[in-house]
C-alpha cells in the first residue's frame, strides 16, 4: 500500500512527515489555492517538509504552456515532481510529449477508454475520483475494478483519489487499488478505533511494561 497526502497545507504534511507511513503528496490547483501561499512557496515548502514524490497539476492551455509549466515545476520539485495531467484531449497529447521526460499522472479519469488513452500515452500513473465516480455516475461503483483489471500489468499504475472515507479506502482496496491519496482527516481515521482505545486503556490500567 502507498498512502499519499491530498493537500498543500504544511501543518498536515509536518505531521505526515512525523508519521512516517504517508509517502508523498498530491496536489492540484484548487488544494493550493487553498493554502493561501503562491503555488511556488507552497511547493517549496512541501518538498522541504515531506519525503517522497509531489504531484504537481499543469494549469497551461496548449502544449506550448504546458510544456514550459511542465520544466518550471521539475527546476522547482526536481527528482521528487510527477506532473499531473487532466484527462482531456489536450492533456493527454501533453503527457505523450512530456511522458519521456517527467513521471506523469493523467488525472480526474472517470473511464475505463481514458485510461488506456492514459496508458497508451506513457502516464506512470492512473488517477480516478472515487467519490465523485459513485456519487456522480450511474455505474461508478465498477469503475475502480475495471481500471485495475484493464491496466493490471501495463506499467500505468491505478491511484484512487477523492476518497471521503475508510470504508471508501476499503472499497478501492478491495478493487485491486494500491495507492491512494487523501486528506489528513481521513488519513487520521484510518488509524483509530474505538475499540482499540478500549483495549488499550484496559492494558494501561491493567497491565505492566519493562
Ligand atoms: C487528488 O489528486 C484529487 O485532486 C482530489 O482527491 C480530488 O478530490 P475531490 O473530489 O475532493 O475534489
Amino acid at each position: 500500500m502507498l498512502f499519499l497526502l491530498d493537500s498543500a497545507n504544511i501543518e498536515d504534511a509536518r505531521v505526515c512527515a512525523k508519521w512516517g507511513w504517508v509517502k508523498g503528496v498530491t496536489t492540484n490547483p484548487n488544494i493550493l489555492a487553498k493554502s493561501g501561499k503562491p503555488a511556488r512557496e507552497s511547493l517549496q515548502k512541501l518538498k522541504k517538509t515531506i519525503k517522497g514524490p509531489i504531484f504537481y497539476q499543469l494549469t497551461g492551455d496548449s502544449i506550448k504552456t504546458m510544456v514550459e509549466e511542465a520544466n518550471d515545476a521539475y527546476d522547482i520539485l526536481k527528482k521528487r515532481l510527477v506532473l499531473k495531467i487532466p484527462a482531456t484531449t489536450l492533456g493527454f497529447e501533453a503527457c505523450a510529449e512530456l511522458s519521456d521526460k517527467y513521471p506523469c499522472a493523467v488525472t480526474s479519469i472517470f473511464s475505463p477508454a481514458q485510461a488506456l488513452v492514459a496508458n497508451a500515452a506513457g502516464a506512470k500513473y492512473a488517477l480516478y475520483y472515487h467519490n465523485r465516480a459513485i456519487r456522480l455516475m450511474e455505474d461508478g461503483k465498477d469503475l475502480s475494478k475495471n481500471l485495475v483489471s484493464i491496466l493490471k500489468g501495463t506499467g500505468t499504475a491505478v491511484v484512487a483519489a477523492s476518497l471521503k472515507s475508510p470504508q471508501e479506502i476499503f472499497e478501492a482496496r478491495q478493487a485491486g487499488v494500491k495507492i491512494m491519496t487523501t486528506t489528513l482527516e481521513v488519513l487520521t481515521q484510518l488509524t483509530v478505533h474505538d475499540l482499540s482505545n478500549q483495549a488499550v486503556a484496559d492494558f494501561d490500567e491493567n497491565g505492566i511494561g519493562i
